[in-house]
């Protein structure tokens, strides 16, 4: 988008939340944002800093210290370390944005666009007068699941019942129970007190963003808009609209020979195996798992980033596993993932589901083999495999993993049923680019976000 003389100026302060499935898509949208002729300016949390070398030299990096104890950051307990998150950041952030507005030319910041679960910071902009919009990295039936959670709870589906997993969710269709958002690792009075502050906060905002579009969740925008009295922007897939933010917020070593090893594999023959920035799998299904890929006997690369697996180290593969699959298995620490999915040797991608690993693969059309850990995961997967049906997914329950997964391999990269789904999946990846072109409701919805910026 050509930069208009009109926003020459204007700033639109950004706060992403401080983990890599949050910081990627807010920084996509700040990125397009600044391509059409916003300043931006990035606050980040001192948790965990983004290399400013990465972005264009005009952006503006401010550090908000969050003090939370040591212990919390590294504990699965994620509902309650993002509780104290927004506890702790709320006066930090309030002192660095009222230095920034004084030092701003009055009128000169236009907006604050936050995490939609840093609930506090959108309180605090709103006290200090600026406009704030909430952005939501997931899709809009996780939001959905947000609001409903206190129904969720009323009507017994939550906290999950062994025995109930596989029922339908009336209030909620078509997730199953075993589909509903939840951290098995916090409890479920703090996870639902956060959803709740969330779509209060969002309530109050100025507007909402989600990285999806129309095509794909019409129905579950609508009940979002019939819901939520505020403008909903579905922009997405947001990595399609600016080219790949390179940024990681790890130290993880980033392999980007993967890519040149990629370039001498057989067009979609390889599986590519991710599960994002969060997941943490006990050390028994990481062994089943390596067999179930060694057991397929399929090329593959295989993200195993240190903290994926509980109390191993990311070396400690199963023994006579590396020997085994030497000559087609890769296994590295962190790649770029844009690139690795929009390869044509990739194939499959046995994925976590993370929001933004479905939109990925749904904008390269890359089928995926689900396979879901925590929190919007489970609905995510469940939304790819049997709503879109564009995945095969793996229940993994028991300790025979290994020949669920090489099943999953299977009925994807070599039954018929591969090519239907491959099929579907090309089709979908077209719908997206649809979106994303003028005229298009990503696109449509993207200059509509930029009218509401330039108006409040
Ligand atoms: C989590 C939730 O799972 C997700 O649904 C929510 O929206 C954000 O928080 P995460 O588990 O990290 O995110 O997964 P995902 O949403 O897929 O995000 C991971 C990001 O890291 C993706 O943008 C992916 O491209 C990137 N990535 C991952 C890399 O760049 N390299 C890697 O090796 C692995």
């Amino acid at each position: 988008m050509a930069a208009s003389p009109s926003r020459a100026g204007r700033r639109v302060v950004f706060f992403p939340f401080p983990y890599q499935g949050h910081f990627n898509p807010v920084l996509r949208l700040a990125s397009a944002l600044h391509a059409g002729g916003f300043a931006v300016t990035v606050f980040h949390t001192d948790l965990r800093t983004p290399d400013p070398t990465d972005y264009p030299s005009d952006y503006r990096f401010v550090s908000v210290a969050v003090p939370v104890p040591t212990d919390l950051v590294a504990s699965e307990d994620i509902a309650r370390l993002v509780m104290e998150l927004n506890v702790s950041c709320a006066a930090p952030f309030k002192e660095r944005l009222a230095a920034l507005l004084v030092e701003e030319e009055a009128g000169g910041v236009q907006c604050v666009i936050t995490d939609v679960i840093w609930h506090s910071a959108q309180a605090v902009a709103r006290e200090l007068g600026v406009p704030a919009l909430g952005f939501m990295t997931s899709s809009a039936a996780s939001f959905r699941n947000f609001i409903a959670y206190p129904t969720l709870i009323e009507k017994g589906y939550m906290p999950v019942q062994e025995e109930h997993r596989n029922d339908p969710v009336d209030v909620l269709p078509p997730f199953r129970v075993k589909d509903l958002q939840r951290i098995e690792t916090s409890s479920l009075a703090d996870f639902a007190s956060l959803l709740g502050h969330t779509v209060d906060g969002a309530r109050q905002s100025s507007g909402l963003i989600i990285n999806t579009f129309e095509a794909l969740e019409a129905a579950d925008l609508d009940k979002i808009r019939e819901e939520m009295p505020i403008p909903v922007f579905a922009i997405g897939p947001l990595n399609k609209f600016t080219p790949p933010v390179k940024s990681s917020l790890y130290q993880f070593q980033q392999d980007h020979q993967c890519l040149d090893w990629l370039d001498t594999q057989v067009p979609r023959s390889v599986i590519y195996v991710s599960f994002g920035s969060l997941a943490a799998m006990d050390p028994h299904k990481f062994v089943e798992l390596a067999w179930g890929l060694a057991d397929s006997k399929r090329p593959f690369i295989w993200v195993v980033r240190p903290s994926l697996i509980r109390g191993f180290e990311s070396g400690d593969l199963p023994d006579g596993f590396r020997e085994e699959v030497v000559d087609r298995g890769r296994i590295v620490d962190w790649v770029p993932q844009d690139e690795v999915l929009s390869h044509p040797a990739v194939g499959a991608f046995l994925t976590h589901n993370g929001w933004n690993s479905t939109m990925e693969a749904i904008s390269e059309g890359v089928p995926m083999i689900s396979r879901s850990f925590l929190g919007d995961q489970y609905g995510n997967a469940m939304f790819a495999c049997n709503v879109c049906r564009v995945g095969v997914e793996v229940q993994v329950e028991d300790q025979s993993d290994r020949g669920k997964i090489q099943d999953a391999i299977g009925q994807l990269m070599v039954n018929k049923r591969g090519k239907v789904v491959r099929d579907r999946m090309a089709n979908l990846k077209q719908m997206a680019e649809k979106g994303i072109k003028e005229g298009g409701s990503s696109h449509t919805a993207f200059l509509n976000l930029v009218d509401l910026i330039l108006s409040v």
